[in-house]
């Protein structure tokens, strides 16, 4: 037996449609903000995540599934959406063109990392990337939107927020930083490898240890320049406005490269040690470090695999029709008329004639909502039997009538 690979996995019917209503119930509030759909490849050039992710990063460093493709290419199944989005937005000249685009997608990742609850090797996100905007009402609006489609699937997150700075107040801040990790030898060896590629990646390092001596290191916060903390003051106060509950984490700086001032993590209780259901933040230089002009972005990824088992799906009750011939004959008549029915009603055909009970018994594991037999007397007279499985009601009518009504 041929199984799948290790941190890959089927999703059954049963999670598949879990899968589908939130994809739709995604797209659907993304809509509302304004968000239009993209999809970008699955595979691209593994510069791009080099450059953009960041060679310090662990998705990088450790976790990309990277090959050289039969015309020599070194190629990478992508790890995030982001960077290939980018890619596009360029690519298709979006940069030049100026003005604001704000994409939606959701699909596959592929990322190599040792798997557990809630951690996959392919996993599946749905995502935003808004492009254009300094305004950091869309910072709080990308947020506004995560926290409608959580709201509208019934799942209890919280937030954590960060400012990470930007180009102008960044500098100081890791050069104190740095300045700091040098008088301290203790700390782990990845963080003595962080404080050469992109020291600020310490702060989350997972090592107690240099969780106790990072108490005293330089504040993050402390460094902002005046336009840093005056976005991230309004950022909050429309946060408050709307109600939404955040708890300010200094530590929070996420683990792709790309960031500068806001960033966030929405994440539940309920999911085990794989908290994090989504993540995202602004990444003003992305564009132009990619070689596209400068263009302000924010978005966020939400992990769809986490949520799966959390999603309260709305009640379905019995639905469809189900059709049956209560002998040999009216098996073609059956399967003509069911086939017919598909243009407007979800349909179930029995290919083989049986009693009444037993079709019966059938269509109410089927949870059909709706019964339909011929049986010979019908057949001859151009009728149908019908039955409405919910209320009982049963009755006789002519072919062309069922033909003309729907029964969903
Ligand atoms: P990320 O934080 O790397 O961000 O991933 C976002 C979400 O994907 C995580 O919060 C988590 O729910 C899910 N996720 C990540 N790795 C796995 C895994 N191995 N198994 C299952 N779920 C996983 C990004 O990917 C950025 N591109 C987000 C972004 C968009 N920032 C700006 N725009």
């Amino acid at each position: 037996m041929i199984s799948s690979l290790r941190g890959m996995r089927d999703l059954l019917p049963e999670t598949s449609i879990v899968y589908e209503f939130v994809v739709k119930t995604c797209c659907e509030v993304a809509q509302k903000y304004g968000f239009e759909p993209i999809y970008t490849p699955l595979l691209e050039e593994t510069r791009l995540f080099k450059r953009s992710v960041g060679e310090s990063s662990d998705i990088v460093g450790k976790e990309m599934y990277q090959f050289i493709d039969k015309g020599g290419n070194d190629v990478c199944l992508r790890p995030e959406g982001t960077a290939g989005v980018v890619r596009s937005f360029i690519e298709n000249k979006m940069d030049k063109a100026g003005g604001i685009r704000k994409f939606y997608y959701h699909g596959a990742m592929f990322r190599y990392e040792r798997p557990q609850k809630g951690r996959f090797r392919q996993f599946n996100q749905f995502a935003v990337e808004s492009f254009g905007q300094s305004d950091v009402r869309e910072d709080a609006s990308v947020i506004l939107l995560l926290n409608d489609i959580l709201k509208a699937l019934g799942i209890k997150t919280y937030i954590k927020l960060n400012s990470l700075g930007c180009p102008k107040c960044m500098p100081n801040f890791r050069q104190k930083l740095v300045e700091f990790l040098e008088q301290n030898d203790e700390i782990c060896d990845d963080c003595k490898r962080r404080k050469d590629t992109n020291p600020i990646r310490v702060l989350d390092c997972k090592n107690e240890h240099c969780q106790q001596i990072y108490k005293n290191a330089p504040s993050l916060h402390e460094h902002l320049c005046d336009e840093c903390k005056e976005d991230f003051s309004k950022l909050r106060a429309i946060l408050d406005d709307f109600g939404l509950k955040y708890e300010l984490d200094e530590k929070l700086v996420r683990g792709l490269d790309y960031y500068s001032k806001t960033a966030f993590e929405f994440i539940s209780d309920e999911i085990g040690a794989q908290s994090s259901i989504a993540g995202g933040g602004r990444y003003d230089r992305l564009v132009e470090y990619l070689d596209g002009k400068p263009t302000f972005a924010v978005g966020f990824a939400m992990g769809l695999d986490r949520l799966l088992e959390l999603v309260k799906m709305p009640e379905s009750g019995r639905n469809g029709l189900y059709v049956g011939a209560l002998f040999d004959g009216g098996v073609d008549e059956i399967f003509k008329l069911g086939t017919l029915k598909r243009a407007n009603s979800k349909v179930f055909i029995e290919y083989k004639s049986r009693s009444l009970k037993a079709h019966l018994k059938q269509a109410d594991n089927k949870n059909a909502l709706w019964f339909a037999c011929i049986g010979e007397d019908e057949f001859a007279k151009g009728q149908v039997w019908l039955k409405n499985l919910e209320n009982k009601e049963e009755k006789t009518i002519l072919i062309e009538d069922f033909l003309k009504e729907d029964y969903v």
